[in-house]
C-alpha cells in the first residue's frame, strides 16, 4: 500500500471509531478485508489511528471537521506536514484537498488542546496541580515498550545480549531495576526467543517500579487479588521465588496465566475464593485507566462520569473485602493505572477513616513524566 492508501484505510477506520464501533474492532473489521495489506501497511494504518485517538479533539479543530479524512489532515498538520503531499487522488490514495479543507482549521485551545474532555481536565488539574498539563501531554504521544527480566530465567545483561542478538536493542531505565526500555525492534518481541523463553516479558515500567516497592521476601504468603492476565503475580512470584495465590472477580481474565507460568518458571496458585490470611495482599484495582490512555486511548473520550463513579465504589469495595485476608500486622497494597486522585489518595483517605488502627507505609504516584504509564500505589498496614 503507498502512504496514501494507508491514510485512506485509517480514515474509513476512524469514522467507524466515531459512531461507535471499538477501535480494535474496527480494525480488525478493515484488516479481514484488506487482504492485499502487509504486516507493515497493517501496523502504519493502526499508527495513524492510534495517533488520532490520543488527539482526537485537537486533530478535529485544526483539520477543520470531524470526519476521519479531517482528523488525519489536522494529524499532518501537527506533525508539520503537508497534507497535499499524500492526499492526492491518486490511486488509492484520499483525494485532494478541497478549497474549504484547505482554507479550514484552526489551532484548538484549553482542554481541546490538551486533548482531553473538559470534564476529564478539570478532574486532572484538581489532582496533580501544576503537574496535570505536562501529563496530558503525555498522554498524547506514543508510548514506550518495556520489558521486565525475569529473575527466575536470567539476570539484566543476559536478557539484553539474548535481545540484541534478535535485532532488539534495549536500555536500563533508572524507574525499575529489572525494566528494559525497547529502542529498536519492538515488533520482533512477540516472536524472539527471549520472550518464548519466559527471558522477559512485556510490562510497563510503573508496573514493575510498584511491585518492586513491595517489601517481598522468601516465604511471605502472598495473595494477587485481582490477578487478571497476572502480569503483578508473575513479578511477585520471580521475587520470592515462591507460590504466588491469584484471584480474579473474573476468573477467564487469568486464562492465560497458567501457559505464562510455566514459561517464566513461576510458581501461581488460582483461587476461586481465596480463604485464610496472607502476609501480603495486593489489590492492582479496575479503574479509568488514565495513566495508561497512551495506550489505550479509546478510554479518554468513553469514560463517564457515572462510569467513574461506579469505579471508586467498586475499589473501595475490593479494598473492604481484602483487608479482611490480611494477617494481623500484615500488608495491603494497592494499585491504579490512574491518575485521578478519587481513584487514588482519596480512595485510601477513605479506607483509613473505615478503618482505624491501619496506617499508611506509603504512598506514590507515578506520571508518564517519569518515563512509564500513570500509576499510583499504596502500601496500608494492618495493626498487629
Ligand atoms: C487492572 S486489572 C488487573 C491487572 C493485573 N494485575 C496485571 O498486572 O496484569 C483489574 C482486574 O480486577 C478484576 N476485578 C474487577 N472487580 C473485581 C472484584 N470485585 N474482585 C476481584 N477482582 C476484580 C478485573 O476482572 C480485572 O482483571
Amino acid at each position: 500500500m503507498t502512504p496514501g492508501a494507508r491514510l485512506q484505510a485509517a480514515a474509513e477506520v476512524l469514522d467507524r471509531i466515531a459512531a461507535g464501533t471499538p477501535a480494535e474492532q474496527a480494525l480488525l473489521g478493515w484488516s479481514r478485508g484488506a487482504r492485499y495489506a502487509g504486516s507493515k501497511d497493517r501496523a502504519a494504518v493502526r499508527d495513524h489511528v492510534f495517533d488520532v485517538l490520543r488527539r482526537w479533539r485537537s486533530t478535529a479543530a485544526q483539520g477543520g471537521g470531524e470526519s476521519g479524512r479531517a482528523r488525519l489532515i489536522g494529524l499532518l498538520r501537527q506533525q508539520q506536514v503537508a497534507p497535499d503531499s499524500l492526499f492526492t487522488g491518486d490511486g488509492h490514495a484520499p483525494a485532494a484537498l478541497t478549497a474549504e479543507e484547505q482554507a479550514g482549521g484552526r489551532l484548538p485551545e484549553g482542554a481541546e488542546a490538551r486533548d482531553l474532555p473538559d470534564w476529564i481536565d478539570a478532574l486532572l488539574t484538581d489532582s496533580l496541580g501544576e503537574e496535570a498539563a505536562a501529563a496530558a501531554e503525555a498522554l498524547r504521544e506514543r508510548a514506550p515498550v518495556f520489558l521486565r527480566v525475569n529473575g527466575l530465567r536470567g539476570d539484566l545483561a543476559a536478557a539484553q545480549d539474548a535481545l540484541a542478538g534478535e535485532g532488539i536493542e534495549t536500555r536500563t531505565h533508572p524507574l525499575a531495576s529489572g525494566a528494559l526500555e525497547v529502542t529498536e525492534g519492538a515488533r520482533r518481541i512477540a516472536q524472539s526467543q527471549a520472550f518464548a523463553e519466559g527471558l522477559v516479558e512485556l510490562q510497563d515500567v510503573a508496573s514493575q517500579a510498584v511491585v518492586e516497592a513491595l517489601p517481598l521476601a522468601p516465604g511471605l504468603r502472598v495473595l494477587d487479588y485481582c490477578a487478571g492476565g497476572g502480569g503483578k503475580a508473575l513479578a511477585m512470584a520471580a521475587r520470592t521465588g515462591g507460590e504466588v495465590a491469584a484471584h480474579d472477580a473474573d476468573p477467564r481474565r487469568m486464562s492465560d496465566l497458567p501457559a505464562r507460568a510455566k514459561r517464566a518458571g513461576a510458581r501461581i496458585q488460582a483461587v476461586a475464593t481465596p480463604k485464610g490470611v496472607y502476609d501480603l495482599v495486593l489489590c492492582d484495582v479496575p479503574c479509568s485507566g488514565s495513566g495508561a490512555w497512551r495506550r489505550a486511548p479509546e478510554g479518554k473520550w468513553r469514560l463517564t462520569p457515572e462510569r467513574l463513579d461506579e469505579l471508586t465504589k467498586v475499589q473501595a469495595g475490593i479494598l473492604d473485602i481484602a483487608a479482611r485476608l490480611v494477617t494481623p500486622g500484615g500488608l495491603l497494597a494497592y494499585a491504579t493505572c490512574s491518575m485521578l486522585a478519587v481513584e487514588n489518595a482519596a480512595q485510601i483517605e477513605a479506607f483509613l477513616a473505615r478503618h482505624p488502627g491501619w496506617t499508611l507505609e506509603r504512598q506514590r504516584q507515578f506520571l508518564p513524566g517519569d518515563g512509564g504509564d500513570g500509576f499510583f500505589s499504596a502500601q496500608l498496614r494492618r495493626p498487629a
